[in-house]
């Protein structure tokens, strides 16, 4: 057998949360909620889908290669000039383009130890080495990783909100944090929640760009503006990191129905703030239900929510699997007995309450003190 490159050794596939398709056929259920990729439960603007039915019409003929009209929209609409803008097939896309373009066999990269786990995976792809620092209560402990950069340090990643848990790194700290990363180290802000993020205490990089050329803002469609399926994110940077970019990315690699879905969107601000607000409520009824439960959880400025249940969370995990409910097990990010939710419609929450007090009002004794 022809061997793969060494470095994909000990490398899994991605494991997403369940598809409601595989659930509905597993179960035999024909009502499955789908809790555990974060996507916007309340869809997409209806504005997105009537440009999306136009654009059929072209889809026999490639899309343009950056996304022009959409990139000049954007930058318009952030101040910032289009030079500076790359659109990737959702913000993965832009992950890879990065390590591709600047990891070298045995550089470095910081990471928070439980984070989104793209990062990781293309640094080791690229044959880089993952330098990840534990985390304080959730959080990027961000002292912890300037103490962890060396001259081997290539790129460091702060995912703010974090995913899993949803927590954030407070503005001084951040700010000072930004203005401590050498210059010769990227500097990965992933903003993939920002439009969720209400904290005072939450930080917009955006004017911080200019004053730092090694700096990397990531955001996305897939969440609060409900495009997960149609793989379109973009990152914000010094024109000549996207320059770069710009040489390894695949040619077409953002489709004409993304496109025009992303400009529709970018008009519409009303579905924004109404997803924004139903979230807010949705995070108020989960979060209420878990302080009545005794329930611990990361403070969340996301669409989602890890909470402590106590018991495995495998266990926890299948057995609303069984009702219908898609959640995802905390054992697959090092919290063994924390399930992470992604905050759903009213029904879905409520169905979620109930089906999670069932299982913990029925807990076995021999879940209690599971190993870590
Ligand atoms: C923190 C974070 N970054 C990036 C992504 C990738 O998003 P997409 O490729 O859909 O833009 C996700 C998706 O879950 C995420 O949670």
């Amino acid at each position: 057998m022809i061997k793969p490159r060494p470095q994909l050794k000990g490398i899994t596939m991605y494991s997403p949360g369940k598809p409601i398709e595989e659930v509905k056929l597993q179960m035999g259920l024909t009502k499955i909620y789908k809790m555990a990729s974060n996507e916007n439960p309340f869809g997409c603007s209806p504005m997105a889908e009537e440009a999306i039915r136009q654009e059929i019409e072209e889809i026999t003929r490639y899309p343009e290669t950056t996304s022009p009209a959409l990139t000049v929209k954007l930058a318009a609409r952030l101040g910032i000039s289009s030079d500076q803008i790359i659109f990737g097939n959702g913000s993965d896309e832009i992950i890879r383009l990065l390590t591709r373009c600047y990891i070298n066999e045995g550089d470095h990269a910081v990471m928070a130890g439980v984070t989104f786990p793209r990062y990781k995976t293309n640094v080791l792809i690229d044959g880089g080495e993952v330098i990840e620092v534990e985390m304080t209560e959730g959080k990027h402990d961000l002292n912890a990783m300037l103490a962890a950069i060396t001259s081997k340090t290539k790129m460091i990643f702060v995912c703010n909100p974090n995913n899993p848990t949803g927590t954030i790194v407070g503005r001084r700290e951040l700010l000072s944090f930004i203005e401590q990363v050498p210059e010769d180290v990227l500097l990965i802000m992933d903003e993939a929640y920002y439009e969720y993020a209400e904290s005072e205490e939450y930080l917009d990089t955006l004017p911080l760009l200019p004053d730092h050329p090694n700096m990397v803002i990531l955001r996305t469609f897939s969440k609060v503006y409900g495009l997960a399926a149609l793989r379109i994110g973009y990152g914000m940077m010094n024109p000549e990191i996207v320059q770069q970019l710009q040489k390894v990315k695949d040619p077409f690699n953002v489709n004409r129905l993304a496109a025009v879905a992303a400009s529709a969107s970018l008009d519409d601000d009303s579905f924004l703030i109404d997803t924004i607000v139903k979230n807010r409520e949705g995070r108020q009824y989960l979060i209420q239900y878990f302080d009545e439960m005794n329930l611990r959880y990361f403070i969340t400025q996301t669409n989602f929510i890890m909470v402590d249940t106590g018991c495995p969370s495998k266990e926890v995990y299948q057995k609303l699997l069984n009702k219908g409910v898609i959640i995802r097990p905390g054992h697959l990010m090092g919290y063994p007995t924390m399930i992470r939710v992604t905050i759903g419609q009213e029904e879905e929450n409520e169905v979620l309450v109930r089906e999670l007090r069932k299982i913990l009002d029925s807990t076995p004794l021999t879940w209690k003190g599971v190993e870590k």
